[in-house]
């Protein structure tokens, strides 16, 4: 280990693009800090990941709908001398059922997981990066914040959120040496689409629509890098979002609600 590695904070770091996350940025010599809700499956990442590239590892549990679980992790961070260079917002999941069938503790869970919990992690990195003059953030956003809003759900709004502020706090914080990016893949071969219950519908979809999680993450990386404040990566991704942005509102709308997912029931 070098005693000079910065480090970088992944959040949903026990699954999918998180973990590939970590693996990417392990092999390149970053300390890391794991957050996600299964500590299990962290610590035996971390373990791997050490004996693979001699780099630290330290794990926190946390679940990111707690709106104390920012700070705690950040305090976390401190006890273990760890300044954070590279935060990754990854953490994030998809709502399942309509709006109005949904309670309400469920809807505030995903506002807290994907809009508040990523925005205060900004907040409360950004300081020390400042005062070192660097700084990586990769924040998850989607090949959805591109499309029609999807009836009842409240994912493309808050995927739009992500890539809008994104942009803003990169206009910010550039000059301070902190590149902000939003990351927008679209369907990546992870756990996503089994938590969501969506698994059956999504493998019938064609194959070139998909991209591995490895792929998003180094065309993810090198744009945060590179001081690209968005990126969509792989070509049929890219192709898709410059088609859907400049779709009027109306009929924008239309489409969104032709695909509504909850229509039959
Ligand atoms: N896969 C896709 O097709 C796709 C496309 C576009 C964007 N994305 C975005 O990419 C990001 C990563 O998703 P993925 O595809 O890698 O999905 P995934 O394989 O299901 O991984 C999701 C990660 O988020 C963590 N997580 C979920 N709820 C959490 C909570 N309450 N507290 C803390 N951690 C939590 C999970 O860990 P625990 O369960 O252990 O807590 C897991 O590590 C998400 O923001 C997603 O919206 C995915």
């Amino acid at each position: 280990m070098t005693p000079s590695a910065r480090t970088a904070l992944i959040t949903g770091a026990s699954a999918g693009i998180g973990a590939t996350f970590a693996r990417h940025l392990a092999a390149d010599g970053y300390q890391l800090l794991l957050v996600a809700r299964r500590a299990d499956r962290l610590r035996e990442l971390a373990t791997q990941l050490t004996e693979q590239h001699g780099v630290r590892c330290e794990v926190f549990a946390a679940d990111l709908t707690d709106p104390a679980a920012p700070a705690a992790i950040l305090d976390y961070a401190d006890q273990q001398d760890l300044d954070i260079d590279v935060l990754i917002n990854n953490a994030g999941l998809s709502g399942k059922t309509a709006f109005a069938e949904t309670e309400w503790e469920a809807l505030a869970g995903e506002i807290q997981l994907m809009v508040t919990a990523p925005t205060e992690l900004v907040r409360l990195v950004v300081p020390g990066m400042k005062e070192r003059g660097w700084g990586r953030i990769v924040n998850l956003s989607s090949v959805a914040a591109f499309a029609p809003p999807a009836a009842s759900l409240l994912y493309t709004g808050i995927k739009s959120y992500v890539l809008n502020v994104s942009q803003a706090l990169n206009m910010e914080l550039e000059p301070h040496g902190i590149h902000v990016t939003a990351l927008c893949p679209g369907f990546t071969r992870t756990e996503f689409h089994d938590v969501m219950g969506t698994r059956d519908a999504a493998d019938h979809l064609p194959r070139i629509l998909w991209q591995q999680p490895e792929a998003v993450v180094v065309e993810g990386w090198a744009a945060v890098m590179k001081g690209k404040p968005v990126c969509v990566p792989g070509v049929v991704n890219k192709i898709s979002a410059a088609a859907m942005k400049p779709l009027p509102t109306r009929l924008g709308y239309l489409a969104g609600k032709t695909f509504n997912p909850f229509k039959n029931g």
